[in-house]
């Protein structure tokens, strides 16, 4: 937890002081892969407990859920200029600079997100698990077009 929080903290300490456009590219690449890593393992935890995996918790749905709104925005500051190359699944067409299709998709996912922080704190199972899997459409059909497998 504690390093989670540090990895966050890390992350909002980076884009405040830099703009993006100071960024070099590999360190983009590491900030976006990190933002959705922590993305990532909070739908993990998300899912698990929809699906039955591990126990519901409403605290923790709503701590995981609130943090993955927080960060929906996030990965997509570092898809800039140069991003294209290097260490990335990505592929090339999203990088540049957020073609409409790639934008469009992140916003999808964003509301998404922010309709699972809300349901999450309704602590509703069925609604819960619903939306989960409203959001997850929004990671995969991103991931169809924009990432290598
Ligand atoms: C609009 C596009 C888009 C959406 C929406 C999206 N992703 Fe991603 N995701 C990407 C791209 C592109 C990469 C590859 C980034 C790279 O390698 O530079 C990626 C990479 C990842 C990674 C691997 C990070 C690493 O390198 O370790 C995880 C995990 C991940 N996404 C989880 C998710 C989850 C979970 C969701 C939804 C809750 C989601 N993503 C939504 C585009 C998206």
């Amino acid at each position: 937890m504690k390093k989670l929080a540090i990895a966050v903290l890390g992350l909002a300490g980076v884009v405040s002081f830099s703009a993006q456009a100071q960024l070099k590219p590999e360190d983009a690449i590491k900030n976006r892969q990190a933002a959705m890593k922590l993305v990532g393992y909070n739908f993990g935890s998300v899912g698990a407990m929809v699906n039955d995996r591990k126990p519901y918790n409403k605290d923790e749905a709503i701590r995981n859920a609130s943090r993955i709104d927080a960060l929906s925005s996030q990965p997509f500051e570092f898809f800039g200029a140069g991003t294209d190359k290097g260490d990335t699944k990505a592929k090339g067409g999203c990088l540049e600079r957020h073609g409409a299709k790639f934008t469009a998709a992140s916003e999808k996912f964003q509301a998404e997100a922010a309709k699972l922080a809300q349901v999450a704190r309704a602590g509703d199972m069925a609604a819960l698990k619903a939306q989960f899997n409203a959001t997850a459409g929004t990671c995969k059909a991103c991931h169809d077009d924009f990432r290598e497998k």
